[in-house]
């Protein structure tokens, strides 16, 4: 049987044949499929690209029905249980597990560039002491462009490389510098001796101590969470990252604009939202009340649903069990037991079973951020620093892509036309 797909346009009664390959047609197929010379042709028309793949991607493997999710082939609970962060980035990264000699390069790269220059001190230093911190690093990272002048080679490779180490080394910097300035308190250096993970932890709450020592089990459920998030396929943000980089603007630039993406309540926003929903909630006993609420519409469960996984999302189920871990250094969060009776009667529920709804990554983590000790401000931002690692994959497997150019959508045009300019005093 030929790979191909038989199209009749009824209106013409003329006959196509378009081929198939990896279970796609290519939209620009249709284009031939017209009524007349003065017809434009046929397009596709798919709000929200709920049913169109923008790019062929060997990054990150996603089967929703199924709940499994891989970085270039290896699954989530493997490198969760077994890599580190920085590891994990590099896979997403080049493609393949690094050799030793390979991760201690780029260890020491990545390291070598935590520090930011001094002026983006001042520069956060003029945000509102309130602001909201997700709002500082889309600005902050955005403003890496004007120090970084040659980050818009985006065709040179090693102007790739070098962006590549910064980006994924200050934003920790910049998130941290971010909630300290919320605090009131001082910025903390890196310290380039501990971890990706500690060494980030030292800057939020190393204190007066010569050496922050972090616990070490509640480093390594940084280094998990960061794990779980470090890429996932074509996100909003990660649309976001590939469509603004498409116009050859600086990754700085792009990533600012991914992580803008991100700050959404509908993606990496929602974590926040879901501490709001369990604080608002304030008791198991008033879950079914809740429930019974976002059925008929009124709002949202925060945590459950996604666009690509209808089964139960395998980084949900790794963050659950991290939790446990977390609990026994830090003591139960009590959100914890309303989240699982949230959880277990909306699974029960023919509403949420109807629509495969089930919790998200965003629902347990909060949870965890909450009970680590942080403000609910900063969860995106804890989703945004482990994510850079994914938007500068897609960022630079977009810029070597030959079948890329500059992302344009078409329309479906709905408005008025030809109308004549009526001067402002003879209008009605
Ligand atoms: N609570 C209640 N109903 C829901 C929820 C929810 N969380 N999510 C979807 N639905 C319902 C919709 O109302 C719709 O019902 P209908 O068919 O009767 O109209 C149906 O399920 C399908 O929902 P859509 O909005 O069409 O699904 P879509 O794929 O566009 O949205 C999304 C996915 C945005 C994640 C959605 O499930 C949602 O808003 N969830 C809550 C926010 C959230 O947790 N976001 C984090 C996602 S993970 C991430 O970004 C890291």
């Amino acid at each position: 049987m030929p790979d191909t797909l038989t199209i009749t346009d009824n209106r013409t009664g003329k006959t196509y044949e378009v081929p198939i390959s990896d279970g796609t047609i290519r939209a620009m197929d249709l284009r031939q499929i017209r009524t007349g010379p003065d017809d434009f042709g046929l397009m596709s028309y798919d709000p929200a690209f709920t049913n169109t793949a923008s790019c062929r991607s060997a990054i990150t493997y996603i089967d929703g029905d199924r709940g499994v999710l891989e970085y270039r082939g290896y699954p989530i609970e493997q490198l969760a249980e077994k890599s580190t962060y920085l590891e994990t980035a590099y896979l997403i990264i080049y493609g393949k597990l690094p050799t030793a000699n390979e991760l201690e390069e780029w260890t020491h790269n990545i390291t070598y560039h935590t520090f930011v220059h001094e002026n983006i001190k001042k520069f956060l230093e003029g945000f509102r002491y309130d602001a909201h911190p997700m709002g500082m690093l889309v600005g902050t990272v955005g403003a890496l462009s004007t120090f970084y002048p040659d980050a818009r080679h985006v065709d040179d490779p090693d102007s790739r490389e070098m962006q590549t180490w910064r980006l994924i080394a200050k934003m920790p910097t910049i998130a941290a510098f971010a909630y300290r300035h919320n605090r009131g308190m001082p910025f903390v250096y890196p310290d380039n001796e501990l971890s990706f993970a500690g060494n980030f932890l030292s800057m939020l709450w190393k204190m007066s101590e010569a050496k922050y020592q972090p616990n070490p089990v509640l480093e390594r459920a940084v280094q998990v969470l960061f794990i779980l998030h470090a890429d996932h396929e074509q996100n909003c943000s990660a649309n976001a990252m590939r469509s603004v980089g498409s116009s050859r603007s600086d990754p700085y630039s792009a990533t600012a604009a991914a992580a803008a993406a991100l700050y959404g309540p509908l993606h990496g926003g929602a974590n926040e939202e879901v501490l709001r929903m369990l604080t608002e909630i304030g008791d198991k006993k008033r879950v079914p009340e809740f429930v019974k609420r976002f059925k008929s519409g009124e709002g949202r469960l925060m945590g459950f649903g996604h666009r690509v996984y209808k089964n139960y999302d395998p980084r949900a189920k790794i963050i659950k069990r991290t939790a446990d871990q977390v609990f026994e250094i830090t003591g139960r969060n009590p959100m914890l037991d309303i989240a699982l009776e949230l959880e277990r009667i909306a699974l029960e529920d023919d509403y949420f079973i109807e629509r495969k709804l089930y919790p998200n990554v965003d629902f347990y983590s909060g949870i965890i951020y909450q009970a680590l000790g942080f403000p609910v401000e900063m969860f995106p931002v804890l989703f945004a620093i482990p994510r850079t690692a994914g938007w500068v994959a897609q960022w630079r497997e977009m810029i070597t892509d030959p079948e890329q150019k500059i992302a344009r959508p078409r329309q479906v045009y709905t408005g008025a036309r030809g109308c004549t300019y009526v001067p402002l005093g003879e209008r009605g």
